[in-house]
């Protein structure tokens, strides 16, 4: 999950990085107030977008005072950056830049090991520098164990080729922003411009960081850093419901279950759909192993909510997972919608009480279910459904 610069500023200052002082404002009065909140001076308006090159755009701008960072924050507000339209402006200290370096750490994954990169030569054209002058940009792998601690801060410093005295002065930064890494559980913690001010310190201008959803189980705290708007509301619904729900852009929902048959579904649907006017899957949804009539019902819930979809195919192999379990699921969820289901679903399933499964679905003989014997058949069927449409 990447994180808005705000929210990125805030977990700086948890552990120690220095930041400048900055609020959030959604409006321009909101904007007004905060500026003055902040002494009334020299402020600078930044947008809030996920995705870089924000000063470039005019998403930066400086404001001498609480009436100038309203007309700024009216400009910025609205604002298209690279197709993310700014809802929030942060409102921050203006600072006195008298240098401007670059610093991150992230996951290297091909080397398999962290990698932390600092040049004294930051500001807004890292990419540009790393390619025409990658010297100028030092990098040097960060052990998982050892982390960077005051001797490998100094190293990182040296190697970016700072004297003895700003890098005495960078190298805590660099721990503390290593500790950001490490204990909220990040894959990317970027600093660009980390700043030397005319007094001679050392802040942190500008974040960018991104967490590891995977160890979103040891930060509760993390669940209020999500934007709820920007999410998809399906995928959403899906997580709220635990269900392993991606929403792609066909128009032939599928449900299975297992990961594997999931996938192998969505490619032979693509397959099928070449025949029937290019119709392709619209979703991911794995109903695991095991699942109940519940999971069938929320399962369906889901896709059939998304209105590109034009057909659904149920693909199941019974083997935890019993085929009449899923049958009634399909029943029940059928019941429960009533009216509201109006799109076809092909079903086709096969393993463990298969015999008993159909069964099921023919004494129901709902009038928007199919059976299928295959896989193949059932794929060109739900993609000929689809099609008609
Ligand atoms: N609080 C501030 N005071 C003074 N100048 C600032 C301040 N914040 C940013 N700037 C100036 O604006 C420039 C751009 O700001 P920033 O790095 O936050 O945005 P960006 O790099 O354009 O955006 P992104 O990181 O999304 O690419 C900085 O390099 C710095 O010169
Ligand atoms: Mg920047």
């Amino acid at each position: 999950m990447d994180l808005f610069e705000y929210q990125a500023r805030d977990l700086f200052e948890k552990h120690g990085v220095p930041v400048l002082k900055a609020q959030v404002a959604t409006t321009p009065e909101e904007a007004k107030k905060a500026a003055e909140d902040l002494g009334g001076g020299v402020v600078v308006v930044k947008s809030q977008v996920k995705i870089g090159g924000r000063g470039k755009a005019g998403g930066v701008k400086v404001a001498k005072n609480p009436d100038e960072a309203e007309a700024r924050a009216k400009e910025i507000l609205g604002l298209d950056i690279k197709g993310h339209i700014t809802k929030k402006v942060m409102i921050a200290e203006g600072a006195d830049i008298a240098e401007e370096y670059y610093f991150s750490v992230l996951l290297d994954r091909s080397n398999r090991t962290y990698l932390a990169m600092c040049s004294k030569e930051g500001g807004m054209e890292i990419e540009q520098l790393a390619v025409e002058r990658p010297e100028a940009l030092a990098k040097i792998p960060v052990n998982a164990i050892d982390g960077i601690d005051e001797a490998k801060a100094r190293e990182i410093a040296e190697a970016a080729g700072f004297d003895a005295e700003t890098a005495a002065k960078v190298a805590p930064v660099l721990v503390s922003l290593w500790t950001v890494f490490e204990k909220e559980d990040a894959t990317l913690v970027e600093v660009n411009p980390l700043v030397k001010t005319g007094a001679g310190d050392i802040i942190a201008l500008d974040g960018k960081v991104s967490l590891d959803e995977n160890a979103d189980f040891r930060h509760p705290d993390h669940e209020e850093l999500r934007d709820i708007d920007a999410e998809d509301p399906l995928e959403l619904k899906a997580k709220e419901l635990d269900l392993n729900y991606v929403k792609l852009d066909g128009e032939v929902g599928i449900i299975g279950n297992g990961a594997g048959l999931v996938m192998s579904t969505l490619d032979v649907v693509a397959y099928a759909g070449e025949k029937h006017d290019n119709v392709k899957p619209a979703n991911f949804l794995d109903i695991g192993g095991g699942a109940s009539a519940e999971v069938m019902a929320n399962g369906l819930d889901v896709i059939l909510g998304d209105d590109q979809v034009k057909a659904v195919f149920v693909n199941v192999f019974g083997g935890i997972t019993a085929c009449d379990e899923v049958a009634r699921g399909i029943v029940k969820a059928l019941e429960i919608l009533g009216d509201q289901a109006t799109k076809p679903l092909v079903v086709r399933l096969d393993g463990n009480n298969v015999e008993e499964g159909r069964a099921i679905l023919a004494e129901a003989a709902h009038p928007l279910v199919t059976q299928v014997d295959t896989m193949d058949g059932g794929a060109d069927k739900a993609a000929e459904l689809a099609a008609a449409k």
